[in-house]
């Protein structure tokens, strides 16, 4: 299979040449991962390829363009090349490549293109569907580089009714490979790692700050990478019991459905269509199992991945150490492409959900809204240590107007009576503040049955304003003058317009897992996730506004999250693109070692991706402060 399909693209390069061209049976390395590769894992690059495509190809000897990289450093260029530069690829080049990835080479074309005179895809019917449809995930995910968070983009693409106006790719990467096995990322990395080309890796699009795209890229586009194979009885070093491998395309709910049909539970985010083996895992990953079992980094046992040098390992306990420590919570797009990893799954469990909500009226000041909501943060070190779970709301809904609600309180392995018992002495002081609630209990007998009765389909796309995290120690909720300090903070921001999207979660101390990695080491400390959303902007809001509207939410919102949280961090995945001392904030005390490492495995910065680890080395040109897009030349920053 790896050699027939690697045979097949060379021959098709070679075709003008009219060489032939043996292949060597057998070129490929054995995974010492204890999971077999998948079949498309066998398809990979060689020396002896490379080196007969080199032989094979002069006088063009654009085959150098496939050489592996090599660890000696060597000089670069300050920026990218860039479509339009003489250095940028020729139309034949491009072909050659794509001849060598077996046609799997794609022409970006923005999605709303069908909505403007100006490309050649213009049709209104098709620009009538994605006008429709641009708040379905589905569609951007479906997409070889479409992201949700146009602002990120550059805006400059999104649907509309004047076919008169411009359509440009703007943050959009130029080309996309649909790869379907490793030689083709290999190809891909090799290609745009020696004609000096920005590599971006594109899963789902999903990351709140579009880390999988940017202007005159070559993107690496993982979705098709969809394969999970269950193991009832994985036996491999010190680990015995059921496992997932799951390839990089796979998303939440293929894996929790995989895992209600073999009797398991996974681990994984809640909403349906963010990757798993992608950006989630790869920024630590939280999940309503996190409070059972850890986070979504913890379960993994091994990991297949291309490095940025174009070779292609195992990294695990016993093969490439540190990348097994890196690639579990040190972030995306930074020591490679993963295509596949192996995680731990555990027996099934019941979950219970708690749904409820207040608001102030008649009998609920506004000082009695934030004291309940402050007596629900003073049981989330209780809550937490039970194993519950929670995800909730908090918004101002008029002029000293305010809601609260639970999307849900997620009690994992808790039976309806023992979450009932869990959340009393909550309810009833609820009550005595005189904050009537109906709590609404549901209990289900497995986790996909509790995901799908509870989440529905999300909706992307529309929002230009951005958001920001923080982590705040336990320590914040049990301390009488901190929990007031924090109530204060949150209040705050909740009275300027901000939308606080809540998780009161804390990854569990589980012995049953490799938990020397990566993840941010604020979240070991931690029991909430706060997610805030900055003013709220229309969406034809200008730049100036959107950047105005950051900067706030920045510098004065999140100042005084800071404040009462000092030396805590942020979440990378859900994170501000423009967090202050993003290195302490996302990484803690982690990131001296993860630069090492990036300077180790990716020398000439080959993956960059806004508050990647070793991004401060970079710019994107043509910036405006507080929004800054992907929209611009990559260029290294001159010390
Ligand atoms: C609606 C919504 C709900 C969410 N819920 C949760 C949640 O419950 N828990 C949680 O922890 N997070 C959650 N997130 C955040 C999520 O973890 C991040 O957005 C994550 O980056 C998505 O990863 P992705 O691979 O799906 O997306 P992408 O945007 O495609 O990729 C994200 C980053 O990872 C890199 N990347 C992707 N695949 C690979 C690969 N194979 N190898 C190397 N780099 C790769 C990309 O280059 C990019 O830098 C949510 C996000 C949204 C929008
Ligand atoms: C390289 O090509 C030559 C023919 O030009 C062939 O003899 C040789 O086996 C090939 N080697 C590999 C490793 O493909
Ligand atoms: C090699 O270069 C020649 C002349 O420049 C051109 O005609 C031919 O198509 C090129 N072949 C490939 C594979 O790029
Ligand atoms: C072909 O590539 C080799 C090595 O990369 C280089 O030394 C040589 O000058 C190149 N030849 C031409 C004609 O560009
Ligand atoms: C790559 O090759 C395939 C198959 O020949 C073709 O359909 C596709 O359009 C090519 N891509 C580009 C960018 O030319
Ligand atoms: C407000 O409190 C009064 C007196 O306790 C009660 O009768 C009424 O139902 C309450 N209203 C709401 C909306 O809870
Ligand atoms: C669920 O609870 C059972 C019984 O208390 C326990 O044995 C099991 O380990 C728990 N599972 C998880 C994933 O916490
Ligand atoms: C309680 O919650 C369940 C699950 O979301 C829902 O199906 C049901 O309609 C709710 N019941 C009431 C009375 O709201
Ligand atoms: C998931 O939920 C939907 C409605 O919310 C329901 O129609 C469907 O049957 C559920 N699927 C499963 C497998 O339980
Ligand atoms: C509680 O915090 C507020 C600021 O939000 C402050 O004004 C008040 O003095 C604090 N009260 C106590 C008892 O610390
Ligand atoms: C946005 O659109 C609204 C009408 O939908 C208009 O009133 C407003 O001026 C527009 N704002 C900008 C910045 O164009």
């Amino acid at each position: 299979m790896a050699t027939s399909a690697i045979l097949k693209a060379i021959t098709t390069l070679l075709a003008g040449l009219s060489l032939q061209l043996t292949l060597p049976v057998n070129a490929v390395t054995p995974s010492p991962s204890c999971a077999s590769r998948f079949d498309w894992e066998n398809a990979q690059l060689t020396n002896a390829i490379v080196a007969n495509l080199s032989k094979q190809q002069q006088p063009n000897n654009s085959s150098s363009y496939f050489d592996f990289g090599s660890d000696a450093k060597v000089a670069r260029p300050a920026c990218k090349t860039f479509p339009g530069d003489a250095s940028w690829p020729s139309t034949q080049l491009w072909n050659s490549f794509n001849a060598t990835v077996d046609g799997a080479l794609i022409k970006t074309v923005p999605l709303a293109a069908p909505c403007y005179n100006n490309w050649p895809q213009r049709d209104a019917a098709a620009c009538q569907y994605v006008t429709e449809h641009w708040s379905d995930p589905h569609l951007h995910v479906n997409d070889p580089t479409s992201a949700q968070f146009p602002v990120f983009q550059g805006r400059t693409c999104l649907p509309t009714d004047d076919p008169s106006k411009i359509c440009t790719l703007g943050g959009y990467a130029s080309y996309s490979v649909a790869v379907t096995k490793v030689s083709q990322i290999q190809l891909a990395l090799n290609f745009a790692r020696n004609a000096n080309i920005r590599l971006v890796v594109k899963n789902t699009g999903h990351d709140f700050n579009d880390k999988s795209i940017g202007a005159g890229a070559l993107s690496v586009w993982t979705h098709k990478l969809k394969d999970i194979n269950f193991f009832a009885n994985y036996a491999c070093r010190s680990y015995r019991g059921p496992a997932f491998k799951l390839g990089s395309g796979v998303v939440t709910e293929e894996v929790y459905a995989a895992a209600e049909r073999n009797g398991v539970t996974a681990v994984g985010g809640e909403c349906r269509t963010v990757g798993v083996a992608g950006g989630y895992i790869a920024g630590g990953g939280h999940s309503p199992m996190s409070t059972l079992v850890g986070m979504g980094a913890d379960q993994v046992l091994s990991l297949e991945v291309v490095l940025p040098n174009g070779r292609f390992v195992t990294a695990s306990e016993d093969s490439y150490p540190d990348l097994y420590w890196a690639l579990r919570g040190g972030g995306g797009s930074t020591y490679g492409v993963v295509t596949s990893l192996v995680i731990k799954a555990y027996p099934k469990i019941p979950v219970t959900t708690m749904t409820f909500g207040f608001t102030t009226g008649p009998n609920v000041t506004v000082d009695t809204f934030w004291a309940g909501f402050k007596a629900y943060m003073s049981y989330f070190s209780a809550f937490t240590d039970a194993g519950a779970y929670g995800y909730f709301i908090v918004v101002a809904i008029g002029p000293d107007q305010y809601l609260f609600n639970f999307m849900p309180l997620w009690g994992g392995n808790m039976t309806k009576p023992q979450l009932v018992s869990l959340v009393t002495p909550f309810l009833n002081e609820l009550s005595n503040l005189g904050i009537a609630v109906t709590p609404n209990f549901t209990e289900y007998d497995s986790l996909y049955k509790a995901f799908n009765g509870t989440w529905g389909p999300e909706q992307v796309g529309g929002s230009v304003g951005n958001s920001a995290s923080r982590l705040f120690p336990r320590e914040n909720f049990v301390t009488p003058a901190k929990l007031n300090a924090t109530l204060g903070a949150v209040r705050y921001a909740i009275e300027q317009g901000g939308v606080l999207i809540g998780y009161n979660i804390r990854p569990a101390v589980n012995p049953g897992v490799n938990q020397n990695n990566a993840v941010n080491p604020a979240w070991r400390k931690t029991v909430s996730l706060f997610i805030l959303a900055g003013p709220a902007l229309a969406s034809n809001a200008t730049d100036a506004q959107v950047a105005k509207a950051s900067k706030v939410l920045t510098t004065d919102w999140m100042k005084k999250w800071r404040d009462v949280s000092p030396g805590a961090g942020s979440y990378m995945s859900e994170g501000d693109i423009n967090e202050p001392n993003f290195q302490q904030s996302f990484y803690g005390s982690f990131y001296p070692r993860l630069y090492a490492l990036k300077q180790q495995y990716d020398p000439t910065g080959l993956l960059y991706a806004p508050t990647a680890v070793g991004s401060e080395d970079w710019y994107i040109t043509g910036q405006l402060p507080y929004l800054p897009t992907q929209n611009g030349r990559l260029c290294k920053k001159t010390t």
